[in-house]
């Protein structure tokens, strides 16, 4: 029989990948979603409500592995307090109402893998390589990271294998940030962004979903483990880049920070700041990235 994977918000753009990757190697696939949809070959559907904490629980009951990567969008409106309230406790209450019901049914899972994001390091700026070992931040990032991080040691705590994925910008085809961004690069209007010196830690959406693979067939991975191609890639190059894959070269000056700010008020942190980070824990553990070069990268999703 089939090895059941769960993936909460397997609809988004990360787990719609995912899915496809684990049904191509032979596993069946159920989502749990805010809404019902049709069941296809080797993928079901489940729905669960987390501000309600209720849940279809066979969803849960028939999985070997869980991966949770449901949660509002981070970049998907202004960071008002509402907003970043729903950000930290879509992540935090999803894995409550799974909690209740592993317990409930007493249910042994071979592991619980959960998205994470290199933003666990902060909205900072520097050359510093952020590793595993350094210490999360204090700010909003970090703090959702270190809420989101903690529940999943919860689960953790029921014997259960847990693997955290630090995530850094996901490029592919399909949605995230680079369907926003695709149509200004490919009307020549690309440029860089504040200082344009903040690094941009980013993995192709193939990557990602071969370490969401690896992690649930390679027992030996746990705990965090960030997911980024460890490259120079800051925002100069990767829009320099960006406008060479569209044929032409880069002629815009750079978005002042103030105009942003303006725009997108502590949201854009997210896109004014940005870290190194160390990809060399995945990498030991013989995972091998097949997308290192970011031109390669761009050239995919355009
Ligand atoms: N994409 C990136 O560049 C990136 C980078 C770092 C980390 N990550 C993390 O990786 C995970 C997957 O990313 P993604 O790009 O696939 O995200 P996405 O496209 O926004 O998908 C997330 C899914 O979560 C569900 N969801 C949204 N709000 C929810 C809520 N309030 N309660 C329960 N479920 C909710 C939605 O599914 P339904 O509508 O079907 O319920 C949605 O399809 C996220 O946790 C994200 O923070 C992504």
């Amino acid at each position: 029989m089939k090895k059941n994977v769960l993936i909460t918000g397997g609809t988004g753009f990360v787990g719609s990948n995912l899915t496809e990757m684990l049904v191509a190697n032979g596993f069946s696939v159920s989502i749990l979603s805010r809404s019902k949809r049709a069941n296809k070959k080797d993928v079901s559907y489940y729905i669960w409500d987390v501000e309600k904490q209720t849940i279809d629980e066979a969803a849960v009951n028939n999985a070997d592995y869980i991966i949770h990567l449901a949660g509002e969008n981070i970049a998907g409106a202004r960071w008002t307090k509402k907003r970043k309230e729903a950000i930290v406790d879509s992540r935090e209450n999803s894995i409550k109402v799974i909690h209740k019901v592993l317990i409930k049914q007493n249910h042994k899972l071979h592991a619980f893998i959960s998205a994470s994001a290199t933003g666990i390091y902060g909205a900072i700026n520097g050359e510093a390589i952020c590793k595993e070992t350094t210490p999360p931040a204090a700010d909003f990032l970090g703090r959702t990271c270190q809420i989101w991080e903690a529940a999943v040691d919860t689960i953790g705590k029921l014997g259960i294998r847990t693997v955290k994925v630090r995530t850094g910008l996901v490029l592919g085809k399909g949605e995230g940030l680079i369907k926003k961004l695709k149509p200004i690069f490919k009307y020549r209007l690309g440029a860089p962004l504040g200082s344009g010196k903040q690094y941009m830690p980013w993995i192709y959406i193939d990557d990602l979903c071969a370490i969401y693979l690896k992690a649930i067939v390679d027992d030996s991975l746990h705990g965090p483990y960030n997911a980024a191609v460890e490259d120079e890639t800051n925002n100069i190059a990767f829009s320099k880049t960006f406008a060479a894959v569209y044929g032409y070269k880069m002629w815009l000056p750079h978005v002042p920070a103030a105009i942003i700010k303006l725009g997108m008020g502590q949201m854009s942190k997210i896109v004014l700041t940005g870290r190194r980070v160390s990809s060399e824990k995945i990498r030991k553990t013989g995972f091998k990235f097949k997308i290192t070069d970011i031109e390669e990268a761009l050239r995919k999703v355009i």
